[in-house]
């Protein structure tokens, strides 16, 4: 069978509202999911077994073999169309997306893994049966295979496509070392202990309303991200990167979702390439690069000739 490449992009959180902790470990929110331009290459093809082989972006320390999650979302896949036979896959992951770094780099790859093999396998799922199997995986997962700018409920794998004008020209800054998700939710848990604070999530209509007239200085003031504060507290330096921002003239400065990335928002592609500029040489990150949002979802991009 013809190997299968599908593209898939990171996301940064335009508004992120943790409510508090429920049983099952994970936190109500809503959030704003925006899809920008740094994308992970999959390619699958048929193998006797499943493997995993990453290469680019902190190749050494993504989970290869049966752990990665790509390989997971295999073997999901497999399970949902009750698929015994041939359902090895060797995975390629070619990465740019950062690890660990709050841009649901991982989650983007087990997307693409699963419209990759639905591809490989003719399986034929639809979009909505796809993000179901995604839900299980992850609660990234269904915004990879989505894209676009979408409200994320429940644990953020239930999405409604959001009404949004105008595309948007970030920069991220990315910083040395990663933060673990499950460790800043659990920072959150304590800022809000200690200060006896805390609220139900619930989605800013200022911000929605923002993105409906497409104006990125309407939007700029209003990114919101209630993991902030405890991905500020597990890495103070982030507080001097959130601070270059708005004095190199961004619109608006946030933590990517539980970080330590930072995006901040330019007025324009000429801004952007400034602002970047000015970030890296201010040495508040170790590297910037510009993207645009909203992004396409995962796609096959690529069926390659055997
Ligand atoms: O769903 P995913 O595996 O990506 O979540 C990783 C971790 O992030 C969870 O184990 C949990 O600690 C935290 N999380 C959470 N509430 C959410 C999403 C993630 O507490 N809504």
């Amino acid at each position: 069978m013809t190997p299968v490449t599908v593209r898939v992009p990171a996301k940064v959180n335009l508004q992120l509202s943790v409510g508090p902790r429920r049983d099952d470990g994970y936190h109500d929110l809503v959030t704003v999911y925006h899809a920008v331009s740094l994308f992970d290459e999959v390619t699958v093809q048929s193998a006797d077994k499943t493997s995993v082989r990453v290469t680019g972006q902190d190749a050494a320390s993504v989970p290869a073999g049966r752990a990665n999650l790509a390989a997971r979302a295999a073997r999901a896949l497999a399970a949902r169309l009750n698929r015994r036979r041939k359902s090895g896959v060797q995975i390629e992951i070619r990465k740019r997306i950062p690890m660990a770094a709050g841009l649901a780099g991982g989650s983007a790859d087990a997307a693409a893994t699963l419209v990759a093999c639905n591809d490989l396998w003719d399986a034929g799922l639809t979009p909505a049966e796809l993000r179901e199997v995604a839900a299980g995986l992850g609660s990234d997962v269904p915004f990879a295979l989505l894209g676009g700018t979408a409200v994320g409920q429940g644990r953020g794998e239930r999405l409604t496509a959001a009404l949004a004008a105008g595309s948007y020209h970030w920069v991220l800054a990315f910083a040395a070392g990663g933060l673990s998700t499950p460790e800043v939710y659990a920072a959150c848990d304590r800022l809000r202990a200690a200060r006896g604070s805390g609220h139900e999530a619930a989605l800013s209509t200022e911000l929605m309303a923002a993105l409906r007239s497409g104006d990125p200085a309407a939007v700029g003031p209003l990114l919101s991200n209630d993991l902030q504060p405890a991905a500020i507290s597990l890495r103070p330096d982030l507080r001097r990167a959130l601070a270059a921002g708005p004095e190199f003239g961004a619109l608006g400065a946030i933590v990517s979702g539980s970080g330590p990335t930072c995006a901040f928002l330019a007025a324009n592609a000429g801004h952007a390439r400034e602002l970047a500029v000015s970030l890296t040489g201010s040495g508040v990150c170790r590297g910037a690069v510009r993207v645009r949002g909203p992004a396409a979802g995962a796609a096959v991009i690529a069926a390659e000739p055997e």
